[in-house]
């Protein structure tokens, strides 16, 4: 197309070929790796396209029509990212751009289709962008937890749409692979797709006696993988069923656990480490209520019946579904076609691996509970429990997280907020600032139940807030007194200083409960900035918003 070697400025561009505009809003950075593989693919077939952040991305903006490939995850009850609530509200408010059919969009939304509000975020964006007055190029794709294919699918499929309106070389040259981790340098072989036999070293109950937690810190060895990371990071482990739990499953469906699924696969292997056969999608209840015609179980999926089925589910996992809408009778094929794969599960790192490079420590809350009559279990953390033991293997690869990092600055101060198993990446980053000796103030809280049995690590922590690497130490216990105490009570009690140490440029990290530990905490921050800051609400929100697009402000919560 051009004989010079040196690509042409954008202005040299034929006016024909529309930039592309690859816009993610990720909070662990999947959306962001599927975003940096689509422009790849774009830059592959010869379009021009650039890559775009929705934490920097505002009005001016828009002030020219766009070509827009929109990639954006959901958290937990339909919000978005924390780095694009400010762009999600700036296009949802009264002074979102006006836009014309000459900016054109296609939306692939991720998510985990066990939530309620599936892929919200993404059909918010969806549907907001055609209300503003763009058009929709080509449809939105909503991904579940193992996204990868599918975001593949649609990038192909909307740069062949942008090619028929005149840009690329329309050639779709070979295909590579999307990458589940951002594009963070790693020499090892092992990912998602194929991972590493970690041998358990060591796996110990870190709650003390009289404690109601069973919080298990566990050592895997990473030797000879070639496996790194950074503080911050996470280990996806892939699990395998209880099973008990599968057997009583095929039983309930009067299965045979040896037949073959028709590719040589036999069922009880196939359910105990391939597919997800506990937590309930909706792909699944609508796969049943076709399976057993159960009259009952079709109103409960009508629109309708939302609340009501929102509160039947609750509790109940698949087999409580199997029970409660029996089938006569049903081959292996047609039960597995509506469950989804086995999602690995995901743990922060609570280890430095420059402190050592051949281990990898994780803080893992085991889940047991009881409902509607039966025992549960998390499916990871009771594999972990229960069913490994030091001198086993377990599947593992690094999930990397950019969202959550210590400051590249080993001078800037950080404030760590750790309840619970929350402490684990902080643990991380006080061993790697240790060993980096990194001069930044540090500042801890964490807060558990009991102080004689909960306070995990408590050894350790206190050493550092000996040493001086630990500059302050809040502890919350909540259930050593009559009244409730919680790590954002701590950090009201501080707020001054808490204050100071943010206007001294301090980072702001929060891991832990994000059902309301998270937001309670979140609470408090603005409080504290509106106070100390002798700010008004707005002011506050404002504040705590630059925070967070400065990356000032990084949350991993679960
Ligand atoms: P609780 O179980 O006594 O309510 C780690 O799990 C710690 O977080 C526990 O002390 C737990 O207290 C506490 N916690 C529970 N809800 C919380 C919330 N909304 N905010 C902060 N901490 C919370």
């Amino acid at each position: 197309r051009q004989t010079a070697a040196v690509p042409p400025a954008q202005s040299e561009m034929p006016s024909s070929a529309p930039e592309i505009v690859v816009l993610y809003g990720s909070q662990t950075g999947n959306a962001e790796g599927v975003a940096e593989h689509a422009v790849e693919r774009a830059k592959a077939r010869g379009f021009a396209v650039r890559l775009a952040d929705m934490a920097d991305f505002g009005k001016k903006e828009f002030k020219e029509p766009l070509n827009l490939m929109v990639v954006v995850s959901t958290q937990g009850d339909g919000d978005p990212p924390d780095t694009a609530e400010g762009f999600h509200e700036f296009m949802h408010g009264r002074k979102a751009p006006k836009l014309d059919e000459r900016t054109r969009f296609s939306v692939l939304a991720l998510g985990d289709s066990s939530y309620e509000h599936y892929c919200q975020t993404g059909k918010d964006f969806d549907a907001r962008l055609e209300a503003l007055g763009a058009s929709r190029l080509h449809e939105r794709v909503d991904c579940d937890v193992d996204y990868e294919e599918a975001a593949e699918r649609w990038i192909e499929a909307v740069l062949d749409r942008y090619a028929e309106l005149g840009g690329g070389t329309n050639q779709a040259d070979q295909e590579q692979p999307v990458t589940a981790t951002a594009s963070a340098s790693q020499p090892s072989t092992y990912s998602k797709k194929n991972p590493f036999q970690a041998e358990v070293l060591e796996s110990i109950v870190l709650n003390g006696r009289g404690s109601d937690k069973e919080t298990h810190h566990i050592e895997l060895s990473l030797e000879g993988s070639g496996l790194s990371y950074e503080p911050g990071d996470a280990i996806g482990i892939v699990p395998q069923n209880d099973p008990a739990y599968v057997d009583e499953l095929i039983d309930r469906l009067r299965m045979d656990a040896d037949c073959d699924l028709g590719d040589g696969r036999c069922l009880r292997d196939a359910l105990l480490t391939e597919y997800e056969v506990t937590t309930l999608t909706r792909p699944f209840l609508e796969h049943w209520a076709d399976v057993t015609d159960a009259a009952e179980l079709r109103r409960l999926m009508d629109q309708e019946s939302r609340d009501e089925l929102r509160d039947w589910v609750e509790g109940r996992h698949i087999i409580d579904v199997i029970e409660h809408f029996p089938v006569e009778q049903i081959d292996a094929e047609t039960f597995t076609k509506a469950l989804r794969k086995l999602p690995p599960r995901l743990y922060s790192i609570a280890s430095s691996y420059q402190a050592d490079p051949d281990e990898v420590h994780l803080t893992v809350g085991i889940v047991r509970y009881e409902t509607h009559g039966r025992s549960r279990g998390g499916v990871t953390t009771t594999y972990l429990a229960d069913r490994v033991e030091p001198g086993d293997t377990v599947p593992v690869y690094v999930d990397r997280n950019k969202n959550f990092k210590l400051p590249q600055n080993d001078a800037a101060p950080i404030i760590m907020v750790g309840p619970g198993t929350g402490i684990a990446p902080f643990r991380a980053f006080l061993q790697e600032r240790e060993e980096r000796g990194a001069q930044g103030q540090n500042w801890l809280f964490f807060g558990d139940r009991r102080f004689r049995a909960d306070f995990l690590y408590q050894s350790e922590l206190l050493d550092y807030r000996r040493k001086g690497l630990l500059n302050r130490l809040d502890v919350a216990f909540s259930r050593d007194q009559t009244d409730k105490v919680y790590v954002q009570h701590r950090m009201r009690e501080n707020a001054q200083d808490l204050y100071a140490w943010l206007q001294n440029g301090a980072h702001f990290y929060v891991c832990g409960d994000g059902e309301r530990m998270a937001a309670d905490v979140h609470q408090a921050l603005l409080d504290i900035v509106r106070d100390q800051g002798g700010l008004d609400e707005e002011g506050a929100a404002e504040y705590v918003r630059e925070l967070q697009q400065a990356k000032r402000y990084q949350r991993d919560v679960y």
